[in-house]
């Protein structure tokens, strides 16, 4: 008898804890125009679909070969003028912030427009097609976020190059300026007054722009391509269940996040290295104290760089003692020295995880930094544009890199900075302590990614997880109302008291002075 009880309360207890998540429809938007912001969530996404979810995903890079639950809306033909817009951006980020943010804003809207104008994903709108979920890429295509609304999905966003203060709203994440410095800045976490005034001089400048000019357009798309939106751009904007942030304390610095802002930097990374093309990886064995990788990331196209430059990076190249890796994307280069090995691809985190491979030459982009970082290996870092600059001055203060400027190094700095960081063991162990920090987690970031994405789907968009600012205006959010009474009735009564004190006191000295001189009459 007892036993059946037991029975039946344990099948009681059962139906009640969370079942295994089951599979869910999901439409992925990456519309972001180079290949390394998607490499950000190829794993994540493929994970996703091994694990039974159907991922309909809109991005530039279809799949090579066909995945099973994985269906491609691909953007091919919207992107032919890439490389010439980057070679724009690489002119422009040197000039002032003003520049800067003018080319984010042609980015913003190179991020929506060719999704909005996409025939198939016109079709995909107007079908009666359901998703459970939709992940999107976060930076500046605020129209697109209207799809969460437009399919009845809680919608999950992806910032490739973590929180700023844009990103922060769409979760009502907060970074307080005096110790969380912009990534578009170079500025670390901790400032100086001239530093904090810079940061809050780069976050106001971000603001500004955003909400004048990138939000207003935005808003023309939202208004032309989604006519039966029923929300303001406003509240869509901050109807995301989660953020995921490519980002992590161990390489950067300890910052404040909402519970629905994970960080998960790394989730690109496969976990166990795959073996290198036996070309590749003979070249690497050939030299006896190590080789070291060279890569300006897959936006940035070494080829096309002025001779000048090449020049002066084959000469320091052809100076060092060890054999060198260069992702060049053409497959001449007239005067490789004979320690250059060209190919247009690497496997770079394979390369990375070579043993025999002890350093990384690179523009520092996130993903780079990431891999670096995953695979204990010091950098030499020369940022290119928008967030490497920052990447890499964290590289150089954790102290696992050395910095030099893109835009004016010779082959002889370049040349120091190698040989420093290969003679000098500092920053290879240093590399190696914030490795150990960067995998010592209670689960790994892709593993984490799936985790909390899989909780938005059990738990129906996961409002538990949202903090309730969403509900307030500005002033309210701000507490401006409520300072206003604590702070503001005191002071006017204050200023009243003092009014009347002064009435009172000039009252009585006027009297007493009328009192005095008709004394002094009488
Ligand atoms: C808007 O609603 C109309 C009428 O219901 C429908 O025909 C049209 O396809 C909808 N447009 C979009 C973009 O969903
Ligand atoms: C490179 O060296 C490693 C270790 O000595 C060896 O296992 C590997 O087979 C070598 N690879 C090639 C292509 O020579
Ligand atoms: C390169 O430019 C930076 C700043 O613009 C300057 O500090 C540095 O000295 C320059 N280096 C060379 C070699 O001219």
């Amino acid at each position: 008898m007892g036993r059946i009880i037991y029975i039946i309360w344990a099948l009681a207890v059962l139906a009640f804890v969370p079942r295994l998540t089951e599979s869910a429809k999901i439409l992925a938007i990456f519309p972001f125009t180079g290949p390394s912001q998607y490499i950000c969530v190829q794993l994540y996404l493929k994970s996703l679909a091994a694990r039974g979810h159907e991922i309909t995903s809109i991005s530039a890079f279809p799949q090579k070969t066909p995945l099973k639950n994985f269906r491609d809306i691909t953007l091919k033909d919207e992107y032919k003028d890439h490389d010439e817009f980057i070679i724009t951006a690489i002119e422009e980020m040197s000039a002032t912030k003003l520049t800067q943010l003018r080319t984010l804003f042609d980015y913003s809207i190179m991020g929506s427009l060719p999704v909005l104008k996409n025939e198939e994903f016109q079709q995909l709108l107007r079908s009666d097609e359901h998703f459970d979920l939709i992940i999107i890429e976060v930076f500046c295509q605020d129209s697109l976020y209207a799809l969460g609304e437009h399919f009845k999905a809680p919608m999950i966003g992806v910032s490739t190059f973590g929180a700023d203060v844009i990103v922060d709203q769409l979760v009502d994440n907060v970074s307080p300026l005096a110790y969380v410095p912009a990534p578009s800045g170079t500025n670390l976490d901790v400032m100086n007054f001239w530093q904090r005034l810079d940061n809050l001089y780069t976050n106001t400048m971000e603001l500004l722009y955003t909400h004048l000019v990138i939000i207003p357009e935005q808003q023309r798309q939202y208004e032309k391509y989604f006519p039966n939106a029923t929300l303001r751009l406003t509240d869509v904007r901050r109807d995301f269940s989660l953020l995921l942030l490519n980002q992590h304390y161990s390489f950067s610095w300890p910052r404040p996040l909402v519970p629905n802002a994970i960080e998960v930097a790394g989730m690109h990374v496969e976990n166990k290295p795959k073996k290198l093309p036996t070309d590749m990886e003979a070249f690497i064995n050939a030299s006896a104290r190590g080789a070291i990788y060279f890569s300006l990331g897959s936006n940035v196209k070494s080829a096309l760089l002025p001779k000048q430059k090449l020049q002066e990076i084959m000469n320091a190249f052809a100076s060092l003692p060890v054999n060198v890796l260069w992702k060049f994307e053409k497959t001449d280069l007239a005067g490789k020295p004979k320690n250059v090995f060209i190919n247009k691809w690497f496997p770079q985190s394979d390369v990375l995880a070579h043993p025999k491979v002890k350093l990384f030459v690179t523009h520092g982009g996130m993903h780079s930094l990431i891999e670096a970082v995953h695979h204990a290996k010091p950098i030499v870092g020369t940022p290119v544009f928008y967030d490497q600059y920052l990447n890499v001055e964290k590289a150089v203060y954790k102290g696992f890199g050395v910095g030099i400027n893109f835009r004016n190094f010779t082959s002889t700095e370049l040349r120091d900075a190698i040989l420093e960081v290969l003679n000098n063991p500092k920053y290879t162990e240093r590399a190696r302590e914030i490795s150990a920090s960067f995998h010592d987690r209670p689960m790994n970031p892709l593993d984490t990614a799936i985790y909390w994405t899989e909780y938005v789907l059990r738990h129906k968009g996961a409002p538990q997880l949202r903090v309730a600012s969403r509900h307030l205006n500005f002033l309210q959010r701000h507490s401006v109302d409520t300072m206003a009474v604590l702070f503001g009735i005191p002071l006017l009564l204050a200023i009243f008291l003092f009014y009347v004190v002064f009435q009172v006191l000039a009252a009585l000295f006027s009297s007493n002075d009328n009192a005095h001189k008709k004394r002094k009459r009488d």
